[in-house]
């Protein structure tokens, strides 16, 4: 009986987040363990309820045999709960092992709900104030007076440091206040001043931290995004930053994970915010890795049979459940209708620009040697 992996992801992200590269580095690990590989985009799915009983279609077809592990890469500030996170917990119920599962996502998207998991744990945070109602924002203006000023305001589906700013006094706020969409709720939080310009983003998988990276703004605003132009440089991290961010990433649930953390004076951090979609392409060439490859690696030691007394399984993480379906794997090599299976270890025409990826032979060649180190996750 062979495994079945799936890297499941959203149209809507192909651009933005490095995909490309945890797909290439899943196939490649596939195709040399012979487990059935197929990428599958969030909108191919159908899910069913039949007879009282789970279903699933891929393409209008119903399958009767379902992956052991799913990688899942869906648009954080987009994801909807009614539809994409549907489809991640039916996987789930089918007994899909989740990478990462949908809770932990859900402790993502929304930068307060990834605080209120964090709350009550002695994890050290900004305080933060939020509200129910969309159009509360002039509300909150009043109440959120004890957190002084200047004040950092975020929208709680923000992403990129795109909607954060830092507001200077009340009547700033007031003034922004009708220039804002109000579609989602803002937070409101204490200004840690120290850490203004600057961060630390720590890439957690497994719940092992595998690098950290100092992020400095270089045009004076408070947000260190490298998207917006902040500039990564590869930094060791303290064995208080270490704990913290395994803390964080553990109380989330998350297999993998970027958090950033904010910087005090003293030397100490206070956690930022959780991305369960983290981009690591900066976060590689400050740091000499090659974060999609180790990604690939662990998930591969989550499938069935695969488990070594040296992989450290999260707290609440497990292992995909029997199957309770035949497997009818008939070939090591994949599936024949999909458009996206491996054949003899290299890749239908049709796969990779369709996940967004620039058609280079030299680098893409699958299989070939990584530009960055890629490190086995279970040897740290
Ligand atoms: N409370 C704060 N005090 C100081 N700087 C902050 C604070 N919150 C965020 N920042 C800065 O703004 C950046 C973006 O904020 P973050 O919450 O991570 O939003 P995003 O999801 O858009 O990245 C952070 O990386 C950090 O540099
Ligand atoms: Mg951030």
């Amino acid at each position: 009986m062979c495994s079945q992996l799936w890297f499941l992801t959203d149209r809507r992200i192909r651009e933005e987040y490095p995909q490309v590269q945890i797909l290439r580095a899943l196939r490649q690990r596939c195709s040399e363990q012979d487990v059935r590989f197929r990428a599958v985009f969030m909108d191919q799915i159908a899910v069913t309820v039949i007879g009282g009983h789970l279903g699933l279609q891929l393409n209008q077809k119903a399958l009767t045999t379902f992956p052991d592990v799913v990688v899942v890469r869906v648009s954080t500030p987009s994801v909807q709960s009614d539809s994409d996170i549907t489809v991640l917990r039916h996987l789930e119920k089918l007994g899909c092992r989740l990478v990462n599962r949908p809770q932990s996502i859900l402790n993502c998207i929304n930068k307060f709900w990834t605080f209120q998991e964090l709350a009550g744990h002695g994890v050290p945070m900004p305080d933060t104030f939020s509200y129910g109602g969309h159009e509360d924002f002039s509300k909150m203006i009043d109440e959120a007076e004890p957190l002084g000023y200047p004040v950092v305001v975020k929208s709680t589906r923000g992403h990129q440091g795109k909607a954060v700013f830092l507001a200077r006094d009340k009547h700033h706020l007031s003034d922004i206040c009708h220039l804002v969409r109000h579609d989602v709720p803002y937070l409101f939080q204490k200004y840690v001043k120290e850490s203004h310009g600057k961060d630390i983003r720590v890439v957690v998988v497994g719940g092992q931290v595998i690098g950290s990276m100092l992020r400095c703004s270089t045009d004076g605003r408070m947000q260190s995004n490298c998207s917006l132009g902040g500039v990564g440089v590869m930094c060791p991290l303290t064995e208080q930053g270490k704990q913290l961010a395994i803390q964080v990433s553990n109380i989330l649930g998350m297999d993998f994970c970027g958090i950033d953390l904010l910087i005090m004076d003293d030397g100490s951090f206070v956690v930022c915010e959780a991305n369960a979609n983290v981009g690591f392409l900066a976060f590689d060439q400050a740091c000499n890795l090659d974060v999609g490859g180790i990604i690939a690696d662990y998930t591969m030691s989550l499938l069935p049979n695969r488990q070594t007394g040296k992989m450290a399984v999260l707290p609440g993480l497990s292992s995909p459940r029997e199957k309770k379906e035949p497997d009818g794997c008939a070939s090591a090599q994949g599936v024949a209708d999909s458009p996206y299976t491996i054949n003899n270890g290299s890749t239908s025409s049709e796969s990779e620009p369709e996940l967004g990826e620039a058609r280079d032979s030299s680098a893409n060649t699958v299989g070939g040697p990584s530009p960055h180190a890629s490190r086995a996750w279970i040897q740290h």
